[in-house]
């Protein structure tokens, strides 16, 4: 955000009136993704321990600024003026290795073949916020994601500090849901900070479905879809009740 000072014609000269106006300081038609590189080190850690309160070891920078490191990560800068003003770093990894915090984000059916697309790191430089720069970086990823090659990816997800309101704000934005409050989660300079975790839902994933959100998708279905839809997935809900039922009578013991 550039903070312009404007002179007010209608009071006195000497009387300086700072209003802060919201302008553009970059066109996002000048502003270029590009992989990481092995060069940029330095230049990513030290924006890095601007915009994160967290520590990241040195070797976490040479993971995800190496030559190999599109094998693992998708490690991408947006550059302007050939320096970095912004970064988004993810993994993609199968769902079932996922810690017990996160398990939960996917309903059961995908647990054994699922991946999801995990954000580690998203920043932009102070100066160059609300620019859409962060936009820029999470429409490649989620792009990437979407491909036919990747459709085993369900979900992406992230955690974020619950006192970070602008990444938060972002996040929703994009249509991000909270899926889960983690406290404690973060170890800040020795003190324990709560965390939440945040999910976007892609290629068909979605989380466990319990009554209420059966009712809730059956409802959306019949006003976006008509009856049909709702016909077709009243009766497959119908069989599904109609087998199990028909199995716990034919697995009764004979009286
Ligand atoms: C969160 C962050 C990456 C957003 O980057 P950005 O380039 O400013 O985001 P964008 O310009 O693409 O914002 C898109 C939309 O998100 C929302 N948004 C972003 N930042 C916001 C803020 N500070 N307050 C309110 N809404 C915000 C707005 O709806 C915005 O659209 P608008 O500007 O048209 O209103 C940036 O604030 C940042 O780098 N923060 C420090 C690092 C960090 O905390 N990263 C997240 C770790 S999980």
């Amino acid at each position: 955000m550039a903070g312009i000072n404007w002179y007010n014609t209608n009071s006195r000269s000497d009387e300086k009136c700072s209003v802060e106006v919201q302008l553009p300081l970059c066109s996002l038609a000048d502003v270029q993704l590009r992989f990481l590189c092995p060069t940029d080190l330095d230049e990513v850690r030290a924006l890095c321990q601007e915009w994160f309160p967290i520590e990241y070891p040195i070797t976490w920078y040479e993971e995800i600024t190496s030559s190999q490191s599109f094998c693992r990560f998708y490690a991408l800068a947006a550059v302007y003026n050939q320096v970095i003003v912004g970064l988004i770093v993810a993994e993609i990894k199968p769902y079932r290795i996922l810690n017990e915090e996160d398990s939960g984000i996917l309903a059961k059916a995908f647990v054994k073949m699922s991946d999801v697309g995990y954000i580690l790191s998203l920043g932009v430089s102070k100066q160059y916020r609300r620019n859409g720069i962060a936009t820029l970086l999470l429409d490649s990823l989620i792009n990437q994601l979407t491909t036919l090659e990747k459709r085993k990816v369900k979900a992406i997800f992230l955690h974020v500090l619950t006192t970070n309101s602008a990444a938060i704000l972002f996040y929703e934005h994009r249509k991000f849901q909270l899926h889960k409050f983690l406290p404690y989660y973060y170890s800040i300079n020795g003190r324990c900070k709560d965390g939440f975790t945040y999910v976007l839902y892609i290629n068909g994933g979605h989380p466990p479905w319990g009554l209420c959100d059966y009712v809730k998708f059956l409802f959306s279905t019949m006003i976006k879809g008509g009856g049909l839809f709702t016909w077709i997935f009243g009766k497959m809900y119908s069989a599904i009740f109609w087998m199990r039922n028909s199995r716990t009578i034919r697995q009764r013991p004979e009286l």
